[in-house]
């Protein structure tokens, strides 16, 4: 028998038995007549002591063993002397009588200890080592333990998981497909599913009118943060269902996970229109962890001779609770933060009210205390309040307000990644225009029905004026969820498709099986997707969600450990009929 016990679990009420503990070997120190070694597994860690005047032959077998040595060691649990209360079995040690190497190690190129100090890469390289870490254990476990609690909320609702194919047909969502080719139909390709969005509405048209999946998804875009070329989704819907269902079936879900898994209670979930969310976040997705909404002043500003306010489309500022006393060089660094090109504003404008009420700003040329002190009314700015202020044209202006707010909130210590606000935002534009490819594009996806009252409409290519009956969960300024009310009639699934530019042709090519399915009855039906990894994250407090995925990806789209992608052999690729014109041919 390797083990009785886990190296994280003996406590005091264990003193006195005879164990037997097997794991791998964190560090080890030698104390006058003592050798002491940290023992680990993903359990935790145990003190082993070897006595080297009662067991001379055994204490210098221990003093050899190296790093991440996998040992079994027989003993008996005692009391510690000097405890240590940072280790849950920091009360008490095993007195070894036993000690068998079950498999030697190489020196690790990091050290595997709650803080290490292995670089990025080299960790990814040898994530198998990283994954014996602490803190990525414990996310591993925080997935779980979400993943566990989500099918137990959904199937108690009636939910069945089912599964949807990997190897299908490419389905337009905005990113690029991976695509795999086909060896017995050359020149064929099978896609990855970008998400199983057709397989579930055809699922609702066969009768499952309750469907979940934990499932992989495969985009091929830029990687950032919050994204992994695959990644998992809950993906869900519902038959016989209306936008409200959904909301509350799903915000059920949020609530449930995070109770069960964060021990953190939400209230119901507020919400809030796309269009409020722009014209007072500058973004689809508010944090809204905190205040410093947007406050249009365009009307107070204008006419007062400051010519950058005067040609903006929008003048629009933010109050910072207690932040006057940023100092002139404060001040300087948001300005280039917001004029770097990643925000790509000109330039910022501040406003301080000072204690006794007076008002200080960037413009005083222009602008006098009184006027002044109408933006402070307006912007609900209290001595020692600073506003900031921003111009231009109206959609760029707010997203670069949004920028800086954001900015602010964390320099203001105001994004707490324990406080979990939730926020639904509604009623999506159903299309954006692509200046690059001057069309339309479906905002959310094509399957997505308008809002009843904008069909008309869409019928009149009013495409600019037409709301989607789809809906985002944002938590904490991230997007963790995206669905819609779809479309289950033909002609109208068809003029979308057209206004999208297929021609009758391509939309019968593409989704043809579709169409075709709710000529059999298609009930009314609706649906959304978590992005699980992001879920994960946000719950574990971490911002990406690399640290939530056992075998991410770098930076690069790699995998750096199983050194993929790489090149496969001729043969393999004439078997494919597949011609690469590459220098490593
Ligand atoms: P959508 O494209 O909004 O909707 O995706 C749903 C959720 O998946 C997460 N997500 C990602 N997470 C990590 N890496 C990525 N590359 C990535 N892309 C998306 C986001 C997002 O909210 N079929 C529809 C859902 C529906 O309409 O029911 C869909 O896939 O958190």
């Amino acid at each position: 028998m390797y083990r009785t016990h886990t190296c994280g679990e003996l406590r005091m009420s264990h003193v006195g038995q005879a164990v037997t503990l097997s794991g791998w070997v964190q560090k080890g120190r030698d104390l006058g007549g003592m050798t002491f070694v940290d023992l680990r597994d993903r359990y935790g860690i145990t003190q082993l002591a070897f006595n080297l005047e009662t067991n001379a032959a055994l204490a210098e077998q221990a003093r050899k063993l190296g790093r991440e040595f996998v040992i079994m060691v027989k003993g008996t649990v005692a009391e510690r002397s000097s405890k240590n209360n940072k280790m849950e079995t920091g009360d008490i040690e095993i007195i070894c009588s036993e000690l068998h190497i079950l498999n030697p190690a190489d020196t690790p190129p990091f050290t595997i200890e709650e803080n290490t100090d292995g670089g990025e890469e080299l960790r990814m390289k040898y994530r198998y080592l990283d994954l014996r870490r602490k803190p990525l254990q414990q996310n591993l476990m925080l997935r779980h333990q979400a993943a566990l609690e989500t099918r137990k909320y959904l199937s108690g609702l009636g939910f069945m998981e089912i599964e949807t194919p990997f190897l299908i047909k490419s389905t337009p969502e905005g990113a690029r497909d991976f695509v795999v080719p086909s060896r017995v139909h050359h020149g064929e390709f099978y896609a990855l599913p970008q998400s199983p969005q057709t397989f579930k509405q055809l699922l609702m048209v066969s009768g499952y009118d309750r469907y979940f999946q934990i499932v992989r998804c495969f985009r091929d875009e830029d990687l950032r943060a919050d994204r992994q070329p695959e990644f998992t989704q809950i993906d869900c819907e519902m038959a016989f269902v209306e936008r409200e269902d959904i909301l509350q079936t799903f915000e059920g879900l949020l609530k449930h996970v995070l109770k069960e898994v964060r021990g953190v209670e939400i209230g119901e979930v507020p919400r809030m229109s796309y269009d409020d969310a722009m014209k007072y976040y500058g973004s689809d997705k508010p944090d809204i962890r905190f205040g410093m909404k947007f406050e249009e002043i365009t009307e107070i500003a204008k006419g007062k001779g400051f010519p950058v306010f005067d040609q903006a489309e929008i003048v629009v500022g933010i109050c910072a609770k207690g932040a006057a006393t940023y100092t002139r060089k404060q001040l300087d660094e948001l300005t280039e933060f917001v004029k770097r090109p990643q925000v790509g504003a000109k330039g910022l404008v501040y406003a301080r009210v000072n204690e006794d009420g007076s008002i200080k700003s960037s413009v005083d040329k222009f602008y006098n205390e009184d006027h002044l002190k109408d933006w402070a009314r307006q912007l609900n700015a209290e001595p020692g309040d600073l506003i900031l202020v921003m111009a231009g044209e109206t959609e760029k202006t707010r997203k670069q307000l949004n920028e800086l707010r954001l900015e602010l909130g964390n320099q203001l210590g105001l994004r707490n990644k324990d406080d979990f606000k939730p926020l639904w935002v509604l009623d999506f534009p159903m299309f954006e225009y692509i200046e690059e490819d001057g069309r339309w594009f479906a905002m959310h996806h094509p399957f997505t029905s308008p809002k009843a009252d904008d069909i008309e409409a869409m019928m009149n290519n009013e495409l600019g004026k037409v709301k989607a009956n789809a809906y985002d969960l944002v938590l904490n300024g991230t997007e963790v969820a995206g669905g819609s009310i779809r479309i289950f009639n033909k002609n109208l699934q068809a003029k979308v498709f057209e206004v999208l530019g297929f021609t009758k042709e391509d939309a019968q090519e593409k989704f043809g099986f579709l169409m075709n399915a709710f000529e059999f009855g298609a009930p009314p039906h609706g649906g959304i997707a978590f992005g699980f990894d992001r879920l994960c994250a946000l719950m574990g407090g971490v911002e990406s969600i690399r640290d939530f995925i056992a075998f991410p990806k770098n930076n690069a789209g790699k995998d750096v450990m199983i050194d993929t992608p790489s090149v496969i052999d001729e043969a393999q690729l004439n078997e494919l009929g597949i011609i690469v014109k590459n220098e490593n041919f």
